[in-house]
């Protein structure tokens, strides 16, 4: 069985390829950038496709990064790996909305249509507080969250586990059909999250509430695309209203592990939180 892992070197790509190969999975990394044994792909490029899907029997799917509207380049991919011989095909979707609604739906609907699907639904990765993402640097720089989300909560998940549960769902012995909701173990607003990284950081950190016209703008600088950014502002808002509140026992259920918590995940990385 040869599995493709799309966006192979991101935040659940790259956990779910060292998890597969120790377990001795023959894994193909596709990216843009995709490292020695990878091979190149890229979503705009429909000449890579072929290529990376020669062989596969199962795909996981990463859709391409910060597009709401992903079928121009995954619907042919989607077809092609049908032609290849693709079986299985696990999806990377979200719990909050972060494609088109009607796209998002064909997009769901192309992935069941193959023999083995599954789709999962992660909440907001922990990894949002570290590294690149516009949400660290504001820790790093000014000790600030800044926010629309008001008291809402997140499930919030560290990308590992959803890279352990797709593993599991990746190589088990089928069939395979579902949706997976995958949470951490349990929901924090920005203020208690902003308070545990304060505690590890040993400097204050706050969550300051902000107006959604200041998140586009921030957004916006960080380089990220006008309609996506507006997708994120709305996803502020839904939780605020309580819609990411949820939190599940996928990731144990699926893994035999709980999930990490919030607090484990701040621990691990103290120099994370350090002041730029
Ligand atoms: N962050 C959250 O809180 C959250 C919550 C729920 C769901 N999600 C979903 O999770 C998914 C992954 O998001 P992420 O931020 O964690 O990204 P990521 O998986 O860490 O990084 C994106 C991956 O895609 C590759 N890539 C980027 N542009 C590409 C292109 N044009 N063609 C082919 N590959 C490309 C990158 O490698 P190269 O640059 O080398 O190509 C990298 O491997 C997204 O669909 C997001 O909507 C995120």
């Amino acid at each position: 069985m040869t599995i493709l892992i799309t966006g192979g070197t991101g935040n659940t790509g790259r956990p779910i390829t060292d998890s597969l190969r120790s377990r001795g999975a023959d894994v193909r990394v596709a990216a843009r950038r995709p490292g020695p044994n990878g091979v190149p792909f890229d979503w705009t490029d429909h000449a890579t496709h072929a290529r990376a899907l020669a062989g596969a029997n199962v795909v996981y799917l990463v859709p391409p990064p910060m597009n709401l509207n992903p079928m121009p380049a995954a619907g042919p991919f989607l077809e092609a790996a049908r032609a290849a011989g693709v079986r299985r095909v696990v999806l990377l979707s979200s719990l909050l909305p972060v494609h088109d609604d009607a796209e998002a739906a064909e997009l769901t609907e192309t992935v069941r249509s193959f023999p083995e699907w599954a789709v999962l639904l992660p909440s907001g990765f922990m990894q949002n507080f570290t590294g690149a993402h516009p949400l660290a640097a504001g820790i790093r720089e000014h000790g600030e969250i800044r926010s629309a989300t008001g008291t809402g909560k997140v499930g919030w998940i560290d990308a590992a586990d959803i890279a352990s549960a797709a593993a599991e769902v990746l190589t088990a012995p089928g069939p395979v059909a579902g949706e997976h909701v995958l949470t951490g173990p349990e929901p924090l607003g920005y203020s208690e999250a902003a308070a545990i990284i304060a505690e590890v950081a040993g400097r204050p950190v706050r969550h300051i509430s902000a107006p959604v016209s200041e998140l586009l703008q921030r957004n916006a600088e960080a380089g990220i695309p006008e309609p996506f950014a507006a997708m994120l502002a709305e996803g502020e808002t839904a939780i605020a209203k309580g819609h990411a509140a949820r939190v599940t026992d996928t990731v144990h259920r699926l893994t035999g592990r709980p999930p990490r918590s919030f607090a484990d995940f701040v621990r691990a990385r103290p120099k994370e939180w350090s002041a730029a």
